[in-house]
């Protein structure tokens, strides 16, 4: 839904009216590779999607989320598209030290990196993330100046009995409801319910649409209509060139969080071109 950014007293020759700048939130295409792909495949995949020179609207963004080991290589890829951005899939949550093979936000930020998915469903179930160890994640990234890309999403059996609102709520709240105002204003949410993640098996518009209008209902309760309004909602989990336009039609869904289909040039340029415009 658009929402008011500002409103501005303008002089004019039919005398002073007011202008309104209407502006949509962001609507965000973000891939998430995963660990796959050799780096000479990712430099071509992120090639074929550029020359494909899909016209975005101010409003509209891409996002990969590489594998740390070609982050450097595709921000210079993407350095001169002005919509185009690269994501770390995962940073540490801890600022340094003796944490060998990990990763830190700070190292991220000093190789010009902006976004970072935290809390996917995959890190939180082969790597024991939890709810806290990802608020501290969220502060390092803020910090850096990073935004987080903030993964949410409730497994089948919590489906199956009817509790994945509480459960999504709980998520949020635990990992995000510290953060003041300002800086929850830089997250990005992504809505993946884990029994949709790789299975084929998509939530149907309506389920996204109501997950998505009950995730704004609890920013809005804690952070006011405003900041609610602007918050991108991203949904995820077997997103495909053929179901993104009716996910992403729905009201509370500001576009999708994407595996699998992001992994092919084409079914990509087609689930970019399904944002909301
Ligand atoms: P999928 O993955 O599109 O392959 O279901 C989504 C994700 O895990 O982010």
């Amino acid at each position: 839904m658009p929402y008011i950014l500002s409103t501005q007293a303008m002089d004019g020759f039919y005398g002073t009216f007011y202008k309104t700048t209407i502006a949509m939130r962001k609507q965000i295409a973000a891939a998430n590779w995963k660990m796959n792909g050799t780096y000479q495949q990712a430099e071509s995949l992120l090639n074929e999607i550029l020359q494909a020179k899909i016209a975005l609207k101010p409003f509209q963004e891409v996002i990969f989320a590489v594998p740390f080991p070609y982050l450097i290589m595709s921000n210079s890829v993407v350095a001169n598209e002005y919509h185009y951005h690269i994501s770390a899939q995962n940073c540490y949550h801890k600022a340094s030290g003796a944490f060998t093979g990990e990763v830190s936000a700070e190292m991220l930020r000093s190789i010009g990196i902006r976004y970072c998915v935290i809390g996917h469903s995959e890190r939180r179930e082969y790597f024991g993330e939890d709810n806290a160890l990802l608020a501290g994640k969220a502060d390092l990234c803020l910090k850096n100046e990073i935004t987080p890309l903030f993964c949410c999403g409730e497994p089948l059996a919590v489906r199956e009995s009817g509790n994945q609102n509480q459960y999504v709520a709980d998520q949020i709240e635990a990992s995000l409801f510290h953060l003041n105002k300002e800086d929850f204003s830089r997250v990005i949410i992504a809505y993946e319910p884990i029994w949709a993640i790789g299975t084929g098996k998509t939530a149907a518009a309506e389920q996204a649409q109501e997950m998505h209008s009950f995730i704004r209902s609890t920013l809005k309760k804690k952070y006011g209509e405003e900041t609610a309004a602007a918050t991108p909602i991203l949904y995820g989990g077997s997103v495909k060139a053929n179901n993104a336009a009716e996910l992403f039609a729905c009201e509370d869904v500001d576009g999708g969080l994407v595996g699998g289909a992001s992994l092919a040039a084409d079914d990509f340029i087609e689930i970019v071109k399904a944002l909301k415009g």
